[in-house]
């Protein structure tokens, strides 16, 4: 099939690729859930995401992962709303993998963060944003639980401006206090949604509208309350600015309880009204690369273990340009070696499908692709490379060994296999040996990753054994002969062959940069410590 570059910016124009994010337990689960309901590509809440106790707990790949009710793996669904096309990324809700969470919201053209109306800003939420400031990506806020008691509709909204900088934009806005939610107001139309649910809880709740003249008539002191409020967030005689949503300089905000299914109709309206499509992406050397050239795609995701009687192993690569057909034989731009395509699927919940044609923003899921890590580019004609990640620096380090001998060549082979697909960071040196890799984190709970993979899928336990540095730089070779000799700080190499430098503690790294400041700059917007935007 010939694509015309027409067809693919029509295409390119249905396409709403985003990830609803937040700290955990905030309902991330349960408003994926109901925006595939009321998209109609489920009927029932539960049917594709959820946790134990709910129907098809797909997100739960991993033993570990059903044992802690946690999330780390990343699925994608697609569903039609209407004519559009979605493509919702899942992110792991755990701090732990905010470096697996940065790789994914690489795929995404906007993300839909949800707060917890009782809890507001979380220490995951305050992540969240920075790694969504630092990809510019555009947010959608969702004050999440509003029938639960919680704090005031404008405590919030001030918690989001102090502490992102970003003002409120309001979509809708309650009509009652948290727990006691009568309806939302909207405010363009200055109108009003009163909710009546449907039995069992399950299917979507019905929207009732009623005119300002009725709200204020029923809900007199609620009402009024909600206009003043809202009208607070007016700028310009406007509640909304699309120019200032796509810069991050404003966040639409929704009102919403997702477990009944309220506020998400709306959600989902603007999503498709207002939500960004797929634009040219920067290439390595930062210059836009046309959405209508010849077919590319970003690879951010490698899984494991999402079949186990399979033993798969799926990349996950976001079209960026121009149309993907199964069967084409694209070239890997970091080996420069051609990559057949013929095993591509999307993945639905537990269902598979083989995908034939994929179109910029879609996600498409490459069965066995063992030479593919997050990170690289795939293209067909003219050739391309997208910028790769940059590694975050470590925060917690370990030996890792194997008490067997006779596993030694599982063991290493697994290491690199979990280093490629990014699980974990390795590092080798001289002194340590082959053996004994230093393996390098963002979050302990990366260690039990490893620990569970290895098992599973290399037959080689492993051990670690803790190491007392908590941060790492990049450093370069004049450096690593400097610090080599010195008893505060460790040099090792990063398997691409980079030399890093490890330091027990911030002031340990400052001790050794203020007698070398030439060979430890500090690497611009980067932290001493740990951040979700800390990279070496
Ligand atoms: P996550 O993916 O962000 O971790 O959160 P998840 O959707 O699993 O939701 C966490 C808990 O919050 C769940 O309760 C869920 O039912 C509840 N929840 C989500 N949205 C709302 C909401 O709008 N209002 C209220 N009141 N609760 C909400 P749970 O007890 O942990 O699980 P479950 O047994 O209810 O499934």
């Amino acid at each position: 099939m010939e694509a015309d570059t027409k067809q693919i910016l029509e295409e390119a124009l249905s396409r709403r690729t985003i990830a609803v994010i937040s700290h955990p337990d905030a309902g991330k689960s349960t408003l994926s859930e109901a925006l595939l309901l009321h998209s109609d590509a489920i009927t029932e809440a539960g049917a594709v995401h959820g946790k134990a106790g709910r129907r098809g707990t797909v997100s739960d790949w991993m033993d570990m992962e059903k044992a802690r009710g946690i999330s780390v793996s990343s699925a994608v669904l697609q569903f039609k709303v209407g004519e559009a096309v979605v493509n919702l990324v899942d992110t792991p809700g755990h701090a732990d993998f905010s470096e697996d969470t940065f790789r994914v919201l690489a795929a995404v053209d906007a993300v839909i963060m949800l707060i917890d109306a009782a809890k507001g800003m979380e220490a995951q939420t305050m992540k969240l944003f920075e790694v969504c400031r630092a990809r510019s990506l555009p947010v959608i806020t969702v004050i999440n639980k509003w029938d639960r008691p919680g704090q005031t509709a404008l405590e919030l909204v001030d918690e989001i401006l102090t502490r992102t900088g970003m003002r409120s934009m309001p979509r809708n806005w309650p009509v009652g206090d948290s727990g006691h939610m009568l309806g939302l107001l909207h405010p363009d139309a200055m109108s009003m949604n009163r909710y009546v649910r449907a039995p069992g809880g399950a299917k979507k709740v019905l929207a009732e509208p009623l005119s300002a003249e009725i709200a204020e008539t029923e809900y007199p002191v609620e009402w009024q309350t909600a206009v003043e409020e809202s009208s607070l967030l007016e700028v310009d005689g406007s509640f909304y600015d699309r120019d200032a949503f796509l810069s991050q300089e404003a966040t639409p905000l929704f009102f919403a309880s997702a477990v009944q299914n309220i506020g998400v109709e709306e959600l989902l309206r603007f999503l498709m009204e207002e939500g960004p499509h797929p634009q040219d992406r920067p290439d390595e050397e930062g210059s836009p690369h046309p959405i209508t050239s010849d077919f590319s795609g970003y690879v951010f995701k490698v899984q494991t273990g999402m079949d186990k009687a399979h033993r798969d192993r799926i990349a996950f690569m976001r079209i960026c340009s121009g149309v993907f057909e199964r069967g084409m034989v694209a070239t890997h731009a970091q080996s420069e070696k051609p990559f057949p395509t013929k095993y591509s699927q999307q993945v639905f919940g537990r269902d598979r499908t083989t995908v034939d044609t994929a179109w910029p923003g879609d996600v498409v899921g490459l069965v066995n692709a063992s030479s593919l890590r997050p990170g690289d580019t795939l293209y067909a004609g003219q050739r391309v490379m997208f910028p790769p990640f940059k590694p975050f620096a470590p925060e917690h380090f370990r030996v890792g060994k194997t008490g067997d001998a006779s596993k030694h060549k599982q063991f290493r082979k697994g290491i690199e296999q979990l280093d490629r697909e990014g699980v974990i960071q390795v590092f080798f040196s001289e002194r340590r040996g082959q053996q004994r890799p230093v393996l390098g984190a963002v979050g302990p709970m990366q260690f039990e990753v490893v620990s569970a993979r290895m098992e599973s899928d290399f037959g080689a336990s492993v051990s670690f054994e803790p190491l007392e540095y908590s941060v790492a730089r990049d450093i370069d070779e004049q450096a690593a002969e400097i610090l080599r000799e010195r008893q505060d700080c460790e040099v090792l190499y990063r398997s691409d062959g980079t030399p890093v430098a490890l330091f027990r503690d911030p002031w340990r790294l400052r001790t050794v940069q203020r007698d070398h400041p030439h060979l430890l700059p500090d690497p611009p917007g980067s932290r001493t410590s740990g951040s979700a935007t800390a990279r070496m």
